[in-house]
């Protein structure tokens, strides 16, 4: 059995990571290492639990820990370690960037000590495409400059750095991967595909950022975890993999696709007031992950209708996140705004 550790393995792309790993390797042990912080939920992880009792372990921890980090490593022989744990969402680092610098940074330092201690065989760090901050024509490279906007952006850019600076120093072997934005299955309604669907669902209004013409390019979460697996195995020690689709929209066309999907009407989307230092577009040059033998292999308007599915017949899933602490925040971040906002005129 070889072990593989996935710090962050409770959130989105984590709990997504967990269940293929367990799928595609029977000989494979996954260790789910989480904080469980309001984006972290083991309901995620409920089919993964029952489907694998002997080959899936849940230990509720901080990855800022490091006594427990390491004990964990050293309690199930982990070889293998991907990190997903982070405070991701851009919208949250602008009101408390603290929590940012310490899960993304102080946490990545920590994972990368036991590593070294312990002698971990190879380790991914998952990191963004938003380190390089915003392209207007072209793509980004992997040896382009780091310009991240947002507090988010800028603590993945230290936890990066200090990757390559345990790679450089002490060899520990840590490959990183620069995703672009995912969608899928579980992800926290805070992000706005999940956001929009499920508002959309209830007939609540849309609120679009700025003119709506901010470019994301879209990646599904099971393409997504492919490139992880493959740089995890195959990737060089030391080096950098973007990873992107190619399937860039703006803000506007995606709601109206998702509109589209539900058949709800465009007078839903509110024109409201932009997140500051919003990047424009962004944009990533795959030649490198492409060469090591990965391709998207979903096609973007299919992977988006089978997701709208998904959070249309999976309600007992987000209808518990969108009470409570959840409706605190989105109150905070979207009362004055929707209140002030502006209808969409096709
Ligand atoms: P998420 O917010 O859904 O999940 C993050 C997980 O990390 C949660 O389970 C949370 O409880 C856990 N966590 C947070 N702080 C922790 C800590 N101190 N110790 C242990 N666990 C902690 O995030 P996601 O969207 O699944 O993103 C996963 C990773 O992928 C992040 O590193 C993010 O930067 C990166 N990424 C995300 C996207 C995207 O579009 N979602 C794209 C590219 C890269
Ligand atoms: O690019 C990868 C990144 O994608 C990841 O590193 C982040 O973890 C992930 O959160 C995501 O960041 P974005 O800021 O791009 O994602 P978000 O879903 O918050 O926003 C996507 C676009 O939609 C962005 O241009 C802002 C816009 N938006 C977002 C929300 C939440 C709106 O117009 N309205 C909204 O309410």
């Amino acid at each position: 059995m070889t072990t593989i550790l996935i710090t962050g393995g409770a959130g989105f792309i984590g709990s997504n990571f967990t269940r293929y790993i367990l799928q595609k390797y029977p000989d494979y042990k996954a260790v789910v290492y989480d904080k469980l912080t309001y984006a972290g939920n083991l309901d995620n992880l409920k089919d993964v639990a029952q489907a694998y009792p002997d080959r899936y372990a849940f230990i509720h921890g901080d990855i800022c820990d490091a006594e427990k980090v390491e004990e964990t490593i050293k309690a199930y022989g982990v070889e293998l370690l991907v990190n997903f744990a982070a405070e991701s969402h851009v919208d949250r680092s602008l009101f408390e960037p603290g929590s940012f610098i310490q899960t993304d940074i102080f946490g990545t330092y920590v994972l990368l000590e036991a590593a070294r201690k312990l002698g971990v065989s190879r380790m991914v760090q998952v990191s963004t495409d938003e380190v390089y901050g915003s392209i207007e024509k072209g793509s980004f490279k992997e040896s382009d400059p780091l310009n991240p906007s947002s507090p988010y952006s800028a603590s993945k850019a230290g936890g990066d750095l200090m990757c390559l600076a345990y790679y450089k120093t002490w060899g520990v072997p840590v490959m990183i991967t620069r995703g672009s934005n995912t969608f899928g299955p579980y992800q926290y309604p805070e992000k706005v595909i999940p956001l929009f669907i499920t508002n959309a669902i209830d007939n609540q209004p849309l609120p679009l950022y700025g003119d709506g013409m901010n470019v994301r390019d879209w990646l599904y979460v099971l393409d997504h975890c492919e490139a992880i697996d493959l740089v995890l195995h195959e990737g060089k020690p030391g080096e950098i993999y973007n990873v992107g689709a190619g399937n860039e929209l703006t803000n506007l066309e995606l709601t109206r696709l998702i509109l589209k999907i539900l058949r709800k009407p465009e007078s839903l989307i509110r024109f409201v007031e932009d997140r500051p230092g919003h990047d424009r577009r962004y944009s990533l040059d795959c030649t490198k992950i492409k060469a090591l033998g990965w391709q998207p292999r979903h096609k973007f308007e299919e992977a988006l209708e089978e997701t709208v599915r998904w959070y249309v017949e999976n309600q007992w899933w987000w209808r518990k996140i969108k009470s409570g602490q959840y409706m605190e925040f989105y109150r905070k971040q979207y009362e004055k705004r929707l209140a002030t906002g502006k209808p969409f005129n096709s």
